[in-house]
């Protein structure tokens, strides 16, 4: 039987996958070294000396990476002692085996896009661990916030609507309630243009109030399996007993103003009964610009309850609550921030696969989840998401995603060809978006 597609990689002059690793990335680095110049005299004050000269070892570190970057060096081992240091390590000795002998060593341009791009971001992190005192500094924390507060508009008008919906929820028949979960599952997808990787990490905030756009948005939704997902957690609602659960999981994307949108939903989602429990899963390192960590998750959740608004402030502490109460549970692994398809987890992260199959639904949210999920490969757009997922079924799962990276599965024959023509960068720029199912129906 033939093996997969390729990887989509930097080979490609002109492709999406080249001009991020051209201009992108670059311009992320560049970024995350001037953040740590202006937090220069923070670092003094907290650290003295060492902090000046733990500023200075980041940036110079920092700096060659962009340099070995920008001239097409191999991509080099890590050094530093790390919980993944030994995966890592070993994923980039097998890029290496995949190369014919003539290739030489795994390098930027040259190996598959999913795999430098992970690499860039973790060795961002290897440059901050190895700069003490601080080595605990998020180079991209100040952007994450600042998406957040340029979004406060957009966050109030969502939480009040949530607020209205949750004390009125038992009046609501089921019609109503389907259309409400329709409103809050297009808002989580279209909180995903939110990202600031694609941006460069250029602010990419939400400034209208999104709910005024949704129905002029439908038609850029390509693939809308949200009738499955109602389906799936109604008929678990139905037929669960009393003490049973019905257990849906969320494996996060961006902070800021995507991550209120996953929030109200998951809140929605229990407060509707259609789910019990809510499982988030976050990344344990900066990664990717703008992605939750707990830290983001936590300190998002504290500025919404600390709201001088009335419902945003409430939504805040109920939130608190179904943490505190374990109806929430928030995860870390590191698998999240490895560059491994999802295809692999069950052998590289056996206990994380087994937690996901506890899901009664998976929901996964954005670009870079999608890249994992089919492997970042130059699929036929024609060719069907269960076999793209190459044997990834840890429980029924959805992909909500807008497309900033050039693959798509799953759609109609002709479909893809109607875009290409009229929109050359129809599947970069964030503007269409999927809820694309796998499961049993
Ligand atoms: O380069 C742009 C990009 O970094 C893509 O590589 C990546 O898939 C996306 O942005 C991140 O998007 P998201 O936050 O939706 O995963
Ligand atoms: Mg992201």
């Amino acid at each position: 039987m033939a093996g997969p597609p390729a990887s989509l990689s930097g080979q490609d002059e002109g492709s999406f996958a080249y001009l991020t690793i051209k201009d992108r990335i670059p311009q992320i680095l560049t970024k995350a070294i001037d953040t740590l110049h202006r937090h220069k005299s923070e670092f003094f004050e907290k650290h003295g000396e060492k902090g000046t000269e733990a500023e200075k070892k980041a940036i110079s570190l920092l700096s060659k990476l962009r340099n070995e970057l920008q001239t097409d060096k191999p991509i080099i081992p890590f050094v530093e002692e790390f919980v993944d240091t030994d995966i890592w390590n070993q994923y980039i000795e097998y890029q290496q085996s995949l190369l014919n002998e003539n290739d030489g060593k795994p390098r930027w341009f040259y190996s598959p896009w999913l795999f430098v791009e992970c690499y860039m971001y973790r060795r961002i992190h290897e440059a901050v661990i190895q700069s003490p005192p601080i080595d605990d500094f998020d180079v991209f924390k100040e952007s994450k916030d600042q998406n957040f507060f340029e979004s406060q508009e957009s966050i109030i008008a969502l939480c009040t609507h949530l607020q209205e919906v949750v004390t009125t929820i038992r009046d609501l028949d089921e019609n109503q309630l389907k259309d409400e979960f329709f409103r809050l599952l297009q808002i989580s997808l279209w909180g995903n243009k939110c990202d600031l990787s694609l941006s460069g990490g250029e602010t990419s905030s939400q400034k209208t109030n999104i709910m005024n756009s949704l129905e002029e948005l439908k038609p850029l939704i390509l693939v809308n399996d949200m009738e499955h997902l109602w389906s799936l957690l109604n008929n678990c609602k139905k037929t669960r007993g009393k003490a049973s659960i019905t257990r849906v999981d969320i494996v996060l994307d961006n902070s800021g103003f995507e991550l209120v949108t996953d929030l109200v939903l998951a809140d929605f989602l229990l407060s509707a009964q259609l789910a019990t429990e809510i499982h988030f899963y976050g990344k344990t390192i900066p990664w990717f610009v703008s992605d939750a960590t707990i830290r983001d998750f936590n300190w998002l959740i504290e500025q919404v309850k600390g709201s001088n608004h009335k419902w945003m402030s409430k939504c805040g502490a109920d939130w608190e609550t179904y943490i505190k109460v374990g109806r929430w549970v928030y995860h870390d692994h590191i698998f999240w921030t490895l560059p491994h398809e999802f295809c692999v987890m069950s052998q590289v992260a056996p206990d994380l696969y087994a937690e996901l199959q506890k899901a009664h639904l998976i929901l996964f949210k954005g670009d870079l989840n999608y890249r994992k999920l089919t492997g970042d490969r130059k699929w036929e757009f024609t060719v069907p998401f269960h076999q793209a997922l190459r044997g990834f079924h840890p429980a029924p799962l959805c992909s909500i995603r807008t497309l900033k990276a050039e693959v798509q599965v799953g759609l109609w024959p002709g479909q893809a060809e109607q875009y290409i023509a009229s929109e050359p960068s129809w599947m970069t720029t964030g503007k269409y978006g999927v809820f694309q199912f796998d499961g049993p129906l």
